[in-house]
């Protein structure tokens, strides 16, 4: 009896190490071997140049993952560079999901069958322009936690996450049999801190967690050094000058294989900016050359795809990212080949390395039209609301422990005569709204969280509706809280107790809908109509007409629409559509100008409609005060792409920063700045966390996003332009930060446009001016 019950126990546990085996691949004896040499990367002793290009499992319809690593391979390239988003795969504390989208370990799979290599970058910052860069909401329950440190209430979390991506991945290493050759720690961690023991601690966690592949960490050219350690390959990221950059990645790496981390061919979106297109001819170029000196790279993105749901980031200070992921990628959204597909394509074939070959790219899928659907039914957020709960004063989305989506607050104001609502902050946008009424709207791109009441007959129901974009993915800005950050005034008197709805836009949510016959007047409300479609295939769902929200198919959330642009489409992958039947549901904050929706054949990613934006400027009109103020300083910046500090003969203090650009290098009328930090007495950066754009003379927002916030977006490849489109308004040119508070200040540091010295907009002779009162509002 005993030996049978051993013999059963034996078996039971085989067969549960087999369905670990499932979720958790099964490591095989290695085939192959990847080193990194003294001047080359090793691929079983011989020479190999990783032709790499990015590519997120989770920005991809799992049913087309196939087919875009086809088409990576088509394209020419051997190795693929993935991102893993904590958030996605730990949506809360110790559950992991690692099924649909983020199953990258099938991902990952399917690229081996395709004869693709891997990178792995898991984090456990990611950037990406995904919500909070990758990190899970639920850290920002810990009020003062210090995210991307070795704060304890960081680190633990984080370690436990990597040991579950060394459990699920661990075993699709080359080493183990499987196709990863390489994998990151942390992400352009250079930008945001110098902890050598962080990047240590989690280098280490990589290691514990089974991970014995060559481990690097990736920077952009001028913070390389920050956080630099011997045992962490570096690689470069850049999007123009590989030559000035791998120039500065030797000086950290004197000796190794140079990679440039992340190259890119485009560039992403914000709503209200411009469609970014990359420069072909120059990203043509930069390849080649690196393809001839024997250089490394990785196309960041190589196919952009599509942010689904509500994972879409904000870039800094507060610009929300589109769901449409295009990138202007040689692979479009919907993974067509584009003329820079084949460009890259043909290129690659006159640098292919002994053995290898270029397959034929997959056929495209099937795309198709869906003539005008009327939108008849809805069912207004006022008439659908959830059991409330109730707090003295509001709390934010996390103390409430929601992750996405909206809250309503509702408070009763007195009758009285018109006064001054104002709450500290709202992330993102507040829909204010008397018994039901709309009575204006809180808005933090300009941080205007100030709203004019009228007089009010009888005590009357005050609702701030909040709707929460993607919290922040770069630098401080991460710490996103969302919802509204007490306290909430009326003419200067705190407002207390408080009903509060939670909206967390989810399935949860939709199955609870009420759908009515739909009214014109329904305000902020969800909105059904049925496609019935014969043959399914990709198509483009049109919604020009709606105004601001999110868009479901079978369920299916395709991501956020914005009728100000640039993208006027959302992708519907051909697999989530039904022969026959198909529900849309549509979240509108705004309503429909006309309640239609169909389906094209094209994308529309570069129509904006900044008329309708509600926030008619978007930055609140100053005037310039400079006649009384002095100068800190009159300087002359040097030519070129280099970096340059500056320093004050004196700090001076003021809650408003002003450079007054005088003339360019080349003698044109355009300035432009890719990126401003200001340093403290030890030259140390000012942290960014409040700044705004209080005034700039001119951008340029129409032909290109050169809009100012792009030089205090900590990103170098972005960039402010003063305007050469319609207009081109001469020197002097002014850019005036509002800090938030008095600050003193000892210097700057100035990023030049980045490019060789042909580009425009390198500012020469210029003022610098710092007072509370540089600009009057
Ligand atoms: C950085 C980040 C990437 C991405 C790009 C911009 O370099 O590392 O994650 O955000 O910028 O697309």
């Amino acid at each position: 009896m005993i030996r049978y019950r051993i013999l059963l126990t034996v078996i039971l546990a085989f067969a549960a190490a087999q369905m670990v085996g499932r979720a958790e691949s099964k490591a095989n004896p290695a085939q192959h071997t990847f080193s990194i040499g003294t001047n080359d990367f090793l691929l079983d002793g011989q020479r190999f140049e990783i032709r790499c290009g990015e590519i997120h499992a989770a920005r991809v319809p799992r049913e087309y993952w196939r087919h875009r690593l086809q088409m990576a391979k088509a394209m020419g390239l051997n190795t693929v560079c993935a991102y893993l988003f904590w958030n996605q795969i730990e949506p809360q504390p110790g559950k992991f999901d690692w099924s649909g989208q983020a199953d990258v370990a099938e991902f990952c799979r399917i690229a081996q069958e395709e004869k693709l290599w891997v990178i792995l970058r898991p984090g456990p910052y990611s950037c990406a322009e995904w919500e909070m860069g990758g990190l899970p909401w639920w850290l920002l329950k810990t009020d003062d936690i210090k995210l991307r440190t070795r704060d304890p209430r960081f680190l633990d979390p984080a370690k436990q996450y990597l040991k579950e991506v060394g459990r699920v991945l661990g075993p699709l290493q080359i080493t183990h049999g499987g196709p990863i050759l390489m994998v990151q720690v942390e992400n352009e961690y250079g930008f945001y801190g110098k902890d050598l023991d962080y990047m240590g601690d989690l280098r280490q966690a990589l290691v514990d967690a089974g991970f014995d592949v060559p481990l690097f960490a990736c920077n952009p050219p001028y913070v390389l050094k920050n956080g630099f350690r011997p045992d962490l390959f570096p690689v470069v990221n850049f999007g123009s000058d590989p030559g000035g950059s791998f120039k500065a990645l030797r000086q950290v790496l004197p000796q190794g294989p140079l990679m440039c981390g992340e190259f890119y061919p485009g560039w992403f979106d914000t709503w209200g900016a411009p469609h970014h297109t990359g420069n072909t001819p120059r990203y043509l170029g930069d390849l080649e050359d690196m393809l001839k000196h024997d250089e490394s790279f990785s196309i960041y993105m190589a196919h952009g795809g599509t942010t689904f749901g509500l994972w879409a980031g904000a870039d800094r200070p507060f610009k929300p990212d589109t769901s449409s992921y295009d990138y202007d990628a040689p692979i479009s959204e919907a993974g067509w080949p584009t003329g820079k597909f084949f460009q890259t394509r043909e290129l690659f074939s006159k640098y292919l390395l002994p053995g290898e070959n270029l397959p034929e790219p997959p056929p495209k899928n099937p795309v198709i039209s869906v003539s005008p659907v009327e939108v008849t039914e809805c069912a207004p957020v006022f008439a659908n609301l959830p059991k409330a709960v109730t707090s003295s004063s509001p709390l934010t989305m996390e103390q409430y422990n929601q992750a996405h989506g909206c809250l309503l607050y509702r408070t009763t104001v007195p009758a009285g005569g018109p006064a001054l609502l104002e709450a500290a902050a709202v992330h993102d946008f507040g829909f204010v709204f008397l018994d039901g009424k709309e009575a204006g709207l809180m808005d933090r791109r300009n941080n205007s969280y100030k709203i004019k009441l009228p007089a009010r007959t009888h005590p009357t129901t005050l609702d701030i509706l909040v709707e929460a974009m993607g919290r922040v993915n770069f630098g401080e800005g991460v710490l996103d809280h969302k919802g509204i950050h007490a306290p909430v005034r009326l003419d200067g008197k705190e407002l207390n107790g408080w009903k509060v709805f939670d909206l967390p836009l989810d399935e949860t949510e939709l199955s609870g809908l009420h759908f009515q016959k739909a009214k014109d007047d329904a305000g902020p409300a969800f909105w059904r109509a049925t496609m019935n479609i014969q043959k399914p295939g990709d198509t483009f769902l049109d919604l020009r007409t709606w105004g601001k929200g999110v868009v479901w198919i079978n369920g299916h959330c395709l991501g956020r629409f914005w009728n100000i642009g640039p993208s006027q489409t959302a992708y519907v992958p051909g697999p989530w559509l039904n022969a026959g039947k198909n529900e849309v549901v549509i979240f509108d904050l705004l309503g429909p100008e006309k309640p239609v929706v169909a389906g094209l054949e094209q994308p529309i990613l570069n129509e904006l409609h900044l008329e309708k934006d509600f926030a008619r400027t978007h930055r609140p009109l100053v005037t310039l005060q400079l006649s009384s103020a002095k100068p800190v300083l009159t300087a002359s910046f040097a030519p070129g792409a280099e970096m340059q500090d500056v320093h004050f003969g004196a700090p001076a203090k003021g809650r408003y920063f002003c450079i007054e650009s005088l003339s360019a290098h080349d003698g044109q009328p355009y300035a432009a700045i890719a990126e401003l930090d200001l340093l403290d007495a030890s030259g140390k950066s000012l942290s960014h966390e409040g700044w705004t754009v209080a005034y700039v003379d001119s951008e340029e927002r129409d032909r290109e996003d050169g809009s100012a916030e792009n030089a205090i977006d900590g990103q170098t490849a972005s960039f402010w332009h003063t305007e050469w489109g319609n207009d081109q308004p001469d020197y002097p040119h002014r850019l005036v930060l509002d800090l938030g508070k008095s600050q003193t200040i000892a210097g700057f540091r100035y990023v030049p446009r980045p490019g060789g010295d042909d580009v425009g907009g390198r500012i020469k002779d210029y003022r610098i001016y710092v007072g509370d009162a540089l600009v009057q509002r």
